[in-house]
């Protein structure tokens, strides 16, 4: 069975970032495996205080989004995170199997613990409850963005640490990272990663902006001043970013773009890049539409929160056992 998950947090709005690391490569290959499961990571999402009101409605719209961007829910287990309750207590076994001193060494812990110092203890907890997200079905294949790599690198070390303490009992989890995807960055900073919570607006491409947004601000995003369409991520990073979004809503390789526009100024290849990642985002926002009018997702997120609870039972009955929590009768 080739299993294949990832999820995303319910915090600001879906970006081209989430769409090109996460989305693009599961939708890429809802063909080839056997059992694929997307879900909103709303555990997630209150290791930082979220509004009740805009947590609900956030965990909503990602819903309806994953499927406007051409998600099969006849391929695709879509679920709610918080729906599964086993994942928690999975969790706390994985916990109670990982140690202080790597889960405070996890870069994303280090920088947004840097930040703000008056910090969760969930903050610190998070790559363990993804760990629970990961192994509970056996996931092998988990496509994330080259942010979250370690943390999928973390849910495999502790699956070897369980399964060589109590015997085999998780599949090890490996990375799927595109290529082009593995990080878009901010239009506006290219040394920084394209972020839902980003405070630059400008630098964000939101799934829910505008044909005339999109457009405004891939035309305004920063570059160099040598004129030359050529990637080179180090010194000119605003462009080889472009090249990137540019190759993954094209399906042509950065390489082929190169060639493409080689005697053209910033001007023209910007209008490129704009015209076709707007119109893919106009194309998903006019389907959200049209899905919003109909009356599937309830259906679909019953069959997804009872398959994903079925499987995260079984593992967690089993890691009980394994580990003496049980009275036998
Ligand atoms: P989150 O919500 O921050 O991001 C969701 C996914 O989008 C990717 N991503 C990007 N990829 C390329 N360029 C970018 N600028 C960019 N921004 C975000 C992320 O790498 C991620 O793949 N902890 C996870 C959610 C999660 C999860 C899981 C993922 C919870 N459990 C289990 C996989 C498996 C997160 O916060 O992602």
């Amino acid at each position: 069975m080739k299993r294949l998950l990832t999820g995303i947090k319910p915090t600001g709005d879906l970006t081209i970032g989430n769409y090109i690391g996460a989305i693009l490569p599961l939708i890429k290959r809802q063909e080839e495996y056997d059992d694929i499961f997307l879900f909103v990571a709303d555990l997630h999402a209150i290791t930082i205080y979220q509004d009740p009101e805009e947590l609900k409605e956030k965990i909503k719209t990602f819903i309806g989004l994953y499927l406007a961007c051409g998600v099969d829910p006849n391929k695709v287990t879509i679920y709610i995170q918080s729906e599964n309750e086993y994942i928690p207590a999975i969790s706390w076994l994985l916990e109670c199997n990982t140690y202080y001193g790597e889960a405070s060494r996890m870069i994303q812990f280090k920088e947004k613990s840097k930040e703000n110092t008056n910090f969760t203890i969930g903050l610190l907890t998070y790559p363990i409850l993804m760990a629970a997200d990961i192994l509970y079905c056996d996931s092998e294949y988990v496509p994330v963005g080259i942010d979250q790599k370690q943390h999928v690198e973390i849910a495999r070390d502790i699956a070897i640490r369980f399964n060589s303490k109590y015997g085999e009992t998780f599949k090890l989890p490996n990375p799927i990272i595109e290529k082009s995807g593995t990080k878009i960055k901010d239009l506006k900073d290219p040394s920084k990663k394209m972020s839902k919570s980003s405070i630059s607006p400008n630098g964000v491409i939101s799934l829910f902006d505008t044909y005339e947004t999109v457009t405004k601000k891939i035309m305004g995003a920063t570059t160099d001043n040598d004129m030359l369409v050529k990637y080179d991520e180090e010194n000119k990073p605003g462009i080889s970013n472009l090249l990137n979004i540019a190759s993954v809503m094209s399906g042509k390789t950065t390489e082929e773009l190169e060639n493409e526009f080689k005697e053209s100024n910033y001007g023209v290849f910007k209008k490129y890049v704009a015209e076709i990642t707007a119109s893919k985002i106009e194309e998903i926002n006019k389907k959200y539409l049209e899905l919003s009018k109909e009356n599937i997702i309830t259906d679909i997120l019953d069959k997804g929160a009872r398959k994903s609870r079925e499987l995260a039972k079984e593992k967690y009955e089993e890691m009980k056992k394994k580990m003496g929590l049980f009275y036998e009768r």
